[in-house]
């Protein structure tokens, strides 16, 4: 009998513990000091900055996902591939700026609704827009976090965070400035058939 119930026992231990919950171990605010040999002053600016260029990143990412979908016109098919393409690399920079968060012993932003109230670019509407209209907003989002992400990489220098200054100026700026040189061949009225 008693080695029947020791066999229900570890039975029990197969089953799923779900529906658990608990307070939150780190809360959104707080930042845990690393053993990375940076001021927890340095770390906050830092963290702070980046969560902002964090939801302007999700942000235009999703308009690209966005537009990927909703494109239409002669140009369809070369947009909604170069339009994939680039949601595919902001998502990148997502989750390459939420990890520096982490490791400076911040917390990253993550959720949609958060994403919405922090980011600074303007909503897009929900229907479909012509072709000139999508580059537009797309280069418009674009400045917004290349100039915010120039201010914050000089911030980082001057206070000797030198990895949040690398991931600003190598990958967020320099993709940023590619891909816009990309859209923006879009827009440049050339003859298409006949030369002038
Ligand atoms: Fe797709």
């Amino acid at each position: 009998m008693a080695k029947k119930k020791n066999t229900e026992a570890i039975v029990q231990r197969a089953r799923p513990l779900g529906r658990q919950s608990a307070h939150e171990f780190q809360a959104f605010t707080e930042t845990i000091t690393m053993p990375i040999a940076l001021s927890q002053k340095v770390a906050r600016q830092s963290i702070e900055n980046l969560n902002q260029v964090l939801a302007d990143t999700f942000t235009l990412r999703d308009l690209y996902k966005k537009h990927h979908w909703q494109v239409g016109g002669p140009t369809f098919y070369q947009l909604h591939l170069l339009f994939d393409k680039h949601y595919e690399e902001q998502n990148d920079l997502v989750d390459a700026i939420a990890e520096r968060i982490q490791s400076l012993g911040g917390v990253g932003l993550a959720m949609a609704p958060d994403i919405a109230e922090t980011t600074i670019i303007p909503r897009a509407p929900r229907g479909r827009e012509e072709v000139p209209v999508q580059i537009s907003r797309l280069l418009h989002a674009h400045e917004i976090v290349l100039e915010e992400a120039r201010t914050m990489a000089r911030l980082a220098a001057k206070s000797g965070d030198d990895g949040t200054n690398d991931l600003l100026v190598s990958d967020i700026i320099r993709g940023n400035e590619k891909q816009v040189w990309f859209l923006s061949q879009h827009l440049v009225n050339v003859p298409l058939l006949k030369a002038d």
